[in-house]
């Protein structure tokens, strides 16, 4: 497409991404005009290949695993979500520079409150997990002021680290994955345990029939602590997917001064992902 801003997603690995589809289908919504492409770049290459991207006209960038702290480094200026967030998911080209951005927060509010429908103010949060993806939606969550934010994971350090950085932004408790007693009202999957087939060992109580259980992660198929928690009688349960879309939709406003349509996306592209499953 001749004249098309261009844009891209640095990832590795990165063929599987749905980002590049995302955006294609924002820009014909929205009648813009763009190109999207995802390059697997491996892990030290980043520099090198964002150096090339912006000498050959790129505007932006979307940045994936393992790249989001890279992306922090290489940014000339970070957002205060990006700060808050410790990672950069989104990189815009501007005359002051490369400006580093973090829209997945703001995607899994949105997909709570707009696609689940959940008000978070008033509700007792469990987030599962103290990694990157952890620290990266506490932040946000804390802003939507839940009664109760508990951070619970299977080595009880990196919660206890993770609460104490948050503490000057509000009340956050660090808990033992088995002493994660509910009522919880939504419990957040922040692990990496559905890409090995596992779940995170949660007492059976965390979850009950009040409970909204999300993960983080989207696949092709029922997740283990999706699975488990249907089974522990769940009010509702959800993948990732949602999420994706609304970063990404984040991310496309940014860029382009236009918000695109989420929800015939995310129908979409839950069809695209049944049919990659049964293929
Ligand atoms: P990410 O960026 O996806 O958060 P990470 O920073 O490597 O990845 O963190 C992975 C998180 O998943 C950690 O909280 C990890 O728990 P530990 O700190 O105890 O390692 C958690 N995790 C991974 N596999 C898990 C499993 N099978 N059960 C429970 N927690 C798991």
């Amino acid at each position: 497409m001749n004249g098309a801003d261009r844009y891209a997603v640095f990832g590795h690995p990165v063929a599987h991404s749905h980002s590049p589809w995302l955006h294609a289908r924002f820009a014909e919504l929205t009648g813009q005009r763009i190109v999207y492409e995802a390059r697997d770049v491996p892990p030290g290459q980043f520099d090198a290949a964002l150096a090339d991207f912006v000498a050959a006209g790129g505007r932006g960038l979307n940045v994936t695993l393992p790249h989001k702290l890279a992306a922090v480094a290489a940014a000339d200026g970070l957002t205060a979500r990006a700060v808050r967030a410790g990672a950069v998911n989104t990189l815009s080209v501007s005359p002051e520079g490369l400006l580093g951005d973090n829209t997945d927060g703001a995607g899994l509010i949105a997909d709570l409150e707009h696609n689940l429908g959940l008000s978070l103010a008033g509700l007792a949060v469990l987030v599962v997990g103290a990694g990157g993806a952890a620290r990266g939606v506490l932040p946000v969550l804390l802003d939507a002021h839940p009664a109760r934010l508990a951070i619970a994971n299977r080595s009880t350090a990196p919660a206890a680290e993770l609460a104490a950085r948050l503490a000057a932004e509000g009340p956050v408790e660090a808990l033992a994955l088995a002493a994660a007693h509910g009522p919880w009202d939504l419990v957040i999957n922040a692990t990496s345990a559905s890409l090995a087939g596992e779940r995170p060992a949660l007492p059976d109580d965390a979850v009950d029939g009040r409970s909204v259980c999300y993960d983080l992660v989207y696949a092709a198929g029922p997740m283990p602590f999706l699975r488990w928690a249907a089974a522990r009688g769940a009010q509702r349960t959800a993948d990732g997917s949602g999420m994706l879309v609304e970063q990404a939709a984040e991310s496309f406003s940014l860029w382009r001064g236009v918000v695109p349509p989420t929800a015939p996306v995310l129908a979409e592209l839950r069809k695209r992902m049944a049919r990659a499953r049964r293929s």
